[in-house]
């Protein structure tokens, strides 16, 4: 019988999950409250509901072999309830710790994997104690539920402290909040690790990731990065997928400061934006290492890779999508979203650089789109 797979939120995530699903003969179910969610047309069913419909939830998970969730941020309560009933990979813990920023930090420690200087706090006054010790500037972020640098703000002077306070936390229900020392970045980049139950485990080539107010804009592979550093930033990874026992994917995002150091930013146990390249540069795509990691098929090969570029159409700039389709270079995705907002992501789009005819230079690491 074919499996049917069940995602949890109805975004691009869970969409291309579907589409990768699809080629490989397996059935997909989404379970999204928004009406026209982009992933219930490319999924065979659809759970059309709110994340607290317990029965829902109950239906959800009893009809599914197995659950992922293309967010982290999923109420705990709907994971507890999908776990009691199916299997969820990755499991609720892993969720409980990528949806806490402190949380989060705090197992980077435990696992020895060095990140920014960072304190936890829960008034003006702990964040007032917290900026003397780190020193400015700081970035305030809020413990749950941000993305696309949603939820925070950088602290540059004392007299931006309080107002950054209540921005971020005052006056929400939970008043929990990170304050980080602000790194001077050379560049970012990011690395996505697929695991198995039974600790197989494959990561994909690192990309060099463009941000812009906090939205990522561009994926660059290959990175440029020294072999030490990229050997540090995998063997941390791996050492998180341990730990957490993750069943499915883990990206982990990476600073690499002015100094030359390598630090953990943040941590998604789903498929990243920054692996979207992986769809049509590599030999696999994380979408389809998900499938295979959940199902407990053979994991792929992740390399060779095609050197590639992925930009990302945010809010209008997807209706210029004509241009792209004369490119032979060019991969063109759109997500189908019924609404543009500005900075909202509507589509991407993958350059990739094919060999040229007696063109040796991707051979010495030095071809770049
Ligand atoms: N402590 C810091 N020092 C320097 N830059 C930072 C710091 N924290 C965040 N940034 C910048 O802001 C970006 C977004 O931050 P972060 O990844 O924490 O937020 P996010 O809302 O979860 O974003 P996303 O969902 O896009 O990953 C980072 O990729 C980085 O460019
Ligand atoms: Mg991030």
């Amino acid at each position: 019988m074919t499996a049917l797979v069940g995602i949890v939120g109805g975004g691009q995530l869970a969409r291309m999950t579907a589409q990768a699903a699809t080629r490989l003969g397996l059935k997909v179910a989404v379970f999204a409250p928004e009406p026209l969610a982009p992933a219930f047309e490319t999924a065979q069913v659809v759970f059309r509901a709110e994340y607290d419909d317990e029965t829902m939830l109950k239906r959800f998970a009893k009809r599914c072999d197995v659950v992922t969730c293309e967010f982290e941020n999923v109420p705990a309560s709907a994971l507890t309830t999908i776990e009691a009933h199916t299997k969820l990979c990755p499991s609720a813990a892993v969720f409980a710790c990528a949806q806490d920023r402190i949380r989060e930090k705090t197992l980077f420690a435990e696992c020895s994997v060095p990140s920014v200087a960072w304190q936890a706090v829960s008034s003006l006054e702990e964040l007032t104690r917290a900026i003397e010790k780190l020193e400015l500037p700081v970035v305030l972020k809020r413990a749950h539920g941000g993305y696309d640098g949603k939820g925070q703000r950088e602290i540059v002077e004392q007299g931006q402290v309080e107002e950054a306070w209540k921005e971020v936390a005052a006056g929400k229900t939970e008043q929990r909040a990170i304050v980080e020392k602000k790194a001077i970045l050379a560049s970012e980049f990011s690395l996505i690790a697929a695991r198995k139950e039974r600790g197989e485990c494959v990561l994909f080539p690192p990309s060099e990731n463009m941000h812009e107010d906090g939205i990522l804009r561009e994926s660059r592979v290959p990175a440029k990065l020294t072999a030490s550093r990229l050997a540090r930033a995998q063997h941390w990874t791996r050492a998180l997928t341990e730990k957490l026992d993750v069943v499915g994917l883990l990206a982990v995002e990476f600073f690499l400061t002015r100094e030359g150091e390598v630090l953990a930013n943040e941590m998604a146990p789903r498929p990243h934006n920054s692996g979207h390249w992986t769809l049509d540069a590599a030999p696999t795509s994380q979408f389809e290492q998900l499938l295979r990691a959940l199902l407990d098929w053979p994991l792929a090969a992740t390399e060779p890779v095609l050197p590639a570029r992925m930009v990302n159409l945010l809010g209008d700039s997807w209706r210029d999508y004509r241009k792209f389709l004369q490119d032979p270079d060019a991969v063109l995705h759109l997500y189908a979203k019924r609404e543009t907002r500005k900075g909202r992501k509507m589509g991407h789009v993958t350059f990739r650089a094919f060999p040229k005819k007696h063109d040796n230079s991707d051979e010495k690491g030095e071809h770049r789109p």
